[in-house]
């Protein structure tokens, strides 16, 4: 989604912005533009649709310089993909700004702005925020009241950066909604939605707070908050590893991220499992007091988080008897839902920014819930900071638009949460060992699932060529198949819908026909001969099928089924290794058809507006 990333320097800042805009492009984005102010106090913008390489590219033929820069990449909500909509927007060649998030009554500030003979040249919410912050300048205020003013007029969400031709010592920023970090370098200073974009400048971070606005210069920062009041703000020394230019010799981010797996599911697990149990408070501090009294968990998120939370499901009211409900963030946080006595909130995010999770928490901090928690992948975001508990899953940048590790490692800690909360709710010593032994066997189960890649590949032929798929699974296989139907279309394109298998005679099986391949998750629990039976309704039909069977379950490949033998593995673990060939199934499908596999069409991958 977009993409904000600023300088003020003494140096030229072009190169600074257009390596931030590289680093934010992962989020998704459909324009890219940057403006600069020079010493001679000329303000220059360029603008083009498509990737930032032709925005680069345009920097590069007619040089500009500036030692005050802001750039972004945008994700259309507000009008099409066309240069006049992409930013940084202008008011009278005088104020500069990029913004993300979406001003709601943009309308009503348009309709008075160009009554006061501010003229528009898009069709954005965003441009009303420069005809707002230039109206209020020239009613005397200075940059910092401007902005202070106008952001007082804004309904919805922003996170914003605004230059001033007439004011070149500084930027303001304000962040409502959307999140905004402030770098420090040495005799300058740097801003971006994503700490990502600055790392090549800056490792020291300062994280805005809703309804602040901070005036940044060369050597100084001065955060205000949303009474006008200067306030400290902590100053944070990142220690991401993964450096979001390494593909470490993969051809995608993707295929880098689900081969990452083994070893992310290590270290989500190093420190927090011991040979017989977890370690105490591994969700938060005073974590375990809390899970002591928690009979109830409520879980909220989107996209793959969601599916996550819903195996999520099966495992806490299989294993640790506390029931539990999944609920899609943007529906939870829009109707009146029943609290349970003693129930805790669990968010998972693997940004940590999605807008709808994040307001669904808000909204629970006023419902009564005992605690929250969140499962998150960054730390500092929104979610880890405004949560009581939270858990990091490890899994270190995630840049491929698809989530993959994020996935695996958000499912690892649940089983922990499950072992957790299962000590207090009577779990039994087998499934407790059961879990704790799956949980020592993952990462080189994963190994060894990974070593399916070649047989997965020339299944991925048999796809390129399909509309129309689904995906089958029964219990706690039924949400991976979700997750694999996911996976399909979002990388390939090819339309894919997933059904608990029980489900197929209630509507479903009236697709089936061989242009519809039918993909099959089927390790061998108790649910197998319920699915074989599933598998055979197909079957009678003329369905062709793909089956990601445990060796055991004995399936043989014929002419209508063919047959992939996933490695055994403990049943608690299994949902997880059986993420892992549907992943690669839908990379292998992706390059065959040859789409942008890490920035598919139309997605991003932190999606800050609702
Ligand atoms: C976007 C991404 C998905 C992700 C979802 C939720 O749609 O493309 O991959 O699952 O947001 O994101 P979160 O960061 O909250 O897990």
């Amino acid at each position: 989604m977009c993409g904000i990333v600023g300088a003020i320097a003494e140096r030229n800042v072009v190169e600074i912005l257009l390596e931030g805009l590289k680093r934010l492009e992962y989020r998704g984005y459909d324009s890219a533009g940057v403006a600069l102010l020079d010493s001679d106090g000329n303000l220059t913008r360029i603008r083009r649709t498509g990737k930032v390489k032709e925005l680069a590219d345009a920097l590069h033929k007619e040089p500009v310089k500036g030692s005050v820069g802001i750039a972004h990449t945008r994700w259309a909500t507000h009008g099409g993909v066309t240069e006049a909509n992409a930013h940084p927007h202008f008011s009278s060649e005088r104020v500069a700004v990029v913004h993300n998030g979406i001003i709601e009554n943009y309308q009503h500030l348009r309709a008075e702005l160009s009554a006061k003979g501010y003229g528009f040249s898009s069709d954005t919410d965003t441009e009303s925020i420069a005809h707002q912050v230039h109206y209020e300048l020239d009613q005397g205020a200075d940059l910092l009241q401007a902005v202070q003013t106008a952001v007082s007029k804004f309904e919805g969400a922003y996170g914003t950066v605004i230059i001033d031709k007439l004011e070149p010592e500084r930027m303001i920023v304000a962040r409502s909604g959307s999140p905004l970090v402030i770098g420090f370098g040495i005799g300058e200073n740097f801003i971006a939605s994503d700490q990502m974009a600055l790392l090549p400048v800056t490792r020291r971070f300062m994280y805005l707070e809703e309804g602040d606005v901070a005036e940044v210069t060369r050597t100084s920062v001065i955060v205000y908050d949303q009474s006008g009041q200067v306030v400290e703000r902590d100053i944070i020394e990142s220690d991401i590893e993964h450096d979001a230019g390494d593909k470490a010799g993969y051809r995608h981010y993707m295929l880098k991220e689900i081969h990452e797996q083994p070893s992310v599911v290590r270290n989500c697990l190093q420190g927090r499992l011991g040979e017989h149990d977890i370690s105490p408070n591994i969700f938060g501090q005073g974590a375990d007091e809390v899970l002591a009294n928690i009979k109830h968990v409520q879980i909220v998120a989107c996209g793959t988080s969601y599916h996550s939370g819903m195996t999520a499901k099966y495992w806490l009211e299989q294993y640790a008897n506390v029931s539990c409900n999944v609920e899609i963030a943007s529906e939870f946080r829009y109707r009146k839902s029943f609290v349970h006595p003693n129930s805790l909130l669990v968010t998972i995010s693997q940004s940590g920014e999605t807008a709808d999770t994040l307001a669904a928490l808000r909204l629970a901090k006023s419902l009564g819930y005992s605690s929250s928690l969140t499962i998150c992948n960054v730390p500092g975001s929104s979610l880890v900071r405004e949560s009581d508990l939270a858990f990091m899953t490890l899994a270190g940048a995630e840049i491929g638009v698809a989530s993959t590790k994020a996935f695996t490692t958000q499912l690892t800690g649940f089983l922990m949460l499950t072992l957790a909360l299962g000590k207090h709710n009577g779990m039994s010593d087998v499934d407790h060992k059961a879990i704790v032994d799956g949980l020592h066997s993952l990462p080189s189960k994963l190994e060894e699932t990974l070593s399916l890649t070649q047989g997965i590949k020339d299944l991925a032929e048999e796809f390129a060529d399909k509309h129309h798929s689904l995906f089958l699974g029964r219990g706690d296989q039924y949400p991976i198949a979700m997750e694999g139907a996911l996976k399909l279309k979002e990388i390939s394109y090819i339309h894919a819908e997933a059904y608990a298998s029980g489900e197929l005679k209630h509507g479903p099986l009236a697709l089936i026909d061989d242009e519809m391949p039918v993909i099959v998750v089927a390790p061998n629990n108790e649910l197998l001969e319920k699915l074989k039976s599933n598998v055979e309704e197909v079957r009678a039909r003329g369905g062709i099928m793909y089956v990601f069977a445990d060796k055991e379950a004995h399936f043989q490949s014929d002419k209508t089924m063919r047959v992939i033998n996933v490695p055994h593995c403990a049943a608690a673990i299994a949902p997880i290794i059986y993420t892992l060939p549907l992943q690669l199934l839908s990379y292998y499908v992706a390059i065959i058809k040859g789409t942008d596999v890490d920035q598919p069409r139309n997605l991003a991958k932190s999606v800050t507006v609702e």
